[in-house]
């Protein structure tokens, strides 16, 4: 591996700074973080506030339309912060990089000519040639999906570094899509599906607790579709992966993110049953409630296919929490087909949920289906969900006043005296400060909720 950058090395002078925005999914915020740790090698330190930096870098979604203009609008605003630095004889470099700069590449500098370099998800290892080139005025515009494997060529971050990021981290395992959903940016923005080898997710994940890290929760477009080869030589799938990562001494919660119902094999769902570190929360949007709808969507399950693996899965781990995507308003919606989607979401009862009007996106098979339903009446359906799903997620909430379970602590309270920490389903949980320290895991009983939040007492 090219470790560009290792423990204890104190050659790289920490003079500029860098300015991270990051949009969207929680890769963009894995891949952030790896980006960062890239510059760090460089001699960047990460600041919170754009106008003191030196480089500023738009980490951009692409998955909706208004992500994509919320970038342009920012540039604008930008440009002008740029303006104000240069005034006082200071650079600002400029970089889009992540899904937006990968769909669009070039047109970006077309539309924004601040913008410095323009980098894909596939190649932000090359960030730092980049950064050189723009110093001399060179512009880069970088979207190949490139040959040589990115993890393999990305520094890793001083164990301190690890350590104040908190207690819980992110661990990209997989990436890109090709299940080619007819409303989906994904397969065309990140690609075809690529699984981290084991040694390397084991590597990394070793390398978190060993900093401090107590949760680690695995990302992928299609987490559950990562497969390689163990070091026993047999194909292992992410149940398999689970097991072994629960092996890891002092690493006590396990998440992974998101899933496709197609891909929950037998080993994931006994990975559930038999794993007390695997958290009781499973992430697995259905989208869509009418098989006709998931038809067209391409989504190769029907709702009762859903509705029986929800069951399998309740069977294996009866205090699972449910979390979904879904999208109203895809071409040729009828009411009936949106009443299907209120009854799928009735049926299946959802913890926390987010839901989407549907936003056409070019390239993709969807843009170009007839009957485009109307805004106004996506507004409304949209609305009707969002209400049945913040009742749904009222009702969970509620249920878990007079439980008790295990918190993690993960952060100082927002108000004095106290700390937060998270549920086993996800909730924020608010404690006295005097209960334990960060990283700590201890048990409570819940007295009260404000709205999703849980407020508790220790034991
Ligand atoms: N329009 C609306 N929502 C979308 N999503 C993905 N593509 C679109 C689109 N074109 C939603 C899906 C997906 C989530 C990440 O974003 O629900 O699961
Ligand atoms: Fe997009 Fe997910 Fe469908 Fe892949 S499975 S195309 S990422 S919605």
């Amino acid at each position: 591996m090219s470790q560009a950058f290792s423990e204890g090395d104190a050659s790289a002078t920490p003079s500029r700074k860098v300015f991270v925005k990051t949009y969207g999914c929680q890769m963009n915020v894995y891949d952030s973080q790896r980006m960062t740790d890239a510059l760090a090698a460089d001699g960047y330190v990460a600041t919170e506030a754009m106008e003191e930096a030196d480089l500023v870098l738009l980490n951009t979604c692409h998955i909706r339309e208004k992500a994509a203009e919320k970038v342009y609008s920012e540039l604008g605003r930008i440009r002008e912060i740029k303006r104000e630095r240069e005034r006082t004889g200071a650079e600002m470099l400029i970089g889009v990089t992540g899904c937006v700069a990968q769909a669009e590449g070039r047109e970006i500098i077309r539309r924004a000519p601040v913008v410095d370099l323009v980098i894909g998800p596939q190649t932000y290892h090359r960030l730092p040639d980049a950064l050189r080139k723009a110093r001399v005025g060179e512009k880069t515009v970088d979207t190949d999906y490139a040959v040589e494997d990115k993890f393999e060529h990305l520094p890793q971050p001083k164990s301190a570094e690890i350590a104040r990021r908190g207690v819980t981290a992110f661990l990209s395992v997989q990436e890109g899509c090709d299940k080619f959903c007819t409303f989906c940016v994904v397969p065309y923005t990140r690609g075809a599906e690529v699984s981290r080898p084991v040694s390397q997710i084991l590597a990394e994940a070793e390398r978190l607790v060993a900093a401090g890290m107590r949760e680690i929760t695995l990302l992928g477009q299609n987490v559950n579709a990562w497969r390689a080869e163990g070091p026993d030589g047999k194909d292992w799938g992410l149940g398999r992966l689970l097991f072994r990562l629960a092996d890891i001494p002092g690493l006590a919660r396990l998440r992974y993110t998101t899933s496709h119902p197609r891909d929950m094999d037998d080993e994931l769902i006994a990975a559930h049953r038999d794993l007390c570190s695997l958290m009781p929360y499973l992430h697995l949007p259905v989208q869509a409630g009418s098989d006709r709808i998931l038809k067209a969507m391409n989504r190769r399950h029907k709702a009762a296919d859903y509705l029986a693996l929800i069951e399998r899965i309740r069977t294996a781990r009866p205090d699972i929490a449910m979390s979904g995507d879904f999208i109203v308003g895809f071409p040729g919606e009828t009411d009936e087909d949106f009443e299907a989607t209120l009854n799928i979401v009735r049926e299946v009862g959802y913890a926390q949920a987010f839901s989407f009007k549907y936003s056409p996106r070019p390239g993709t098979p969807g843009a170009e289906m007839k009957d485009h339903v109307p805004e106004t009446l996506k507004d409304e359906r949209l609305q009707r969900l969002q209400a049945l799903l913040a009742e749904q997620q009222h009702a969970f909430t509620q249920s878990r006043v007079g439980m008790r379970f295990d918190v993690l602590i993960d952060k100082p309270g927002r108000r004095a005296g106290q700390k937060a920490g998270r549920s086993p389903w996800l909730q924020p949980v608010i404690i006295d400060e005097r209960a334990g320290e960060i990283g700590d895991i201890i048990p409570v009983r819940i007295t009260r909720t404000e709205a999703s939040t849980l407020f508790a007492e220790t034991l």
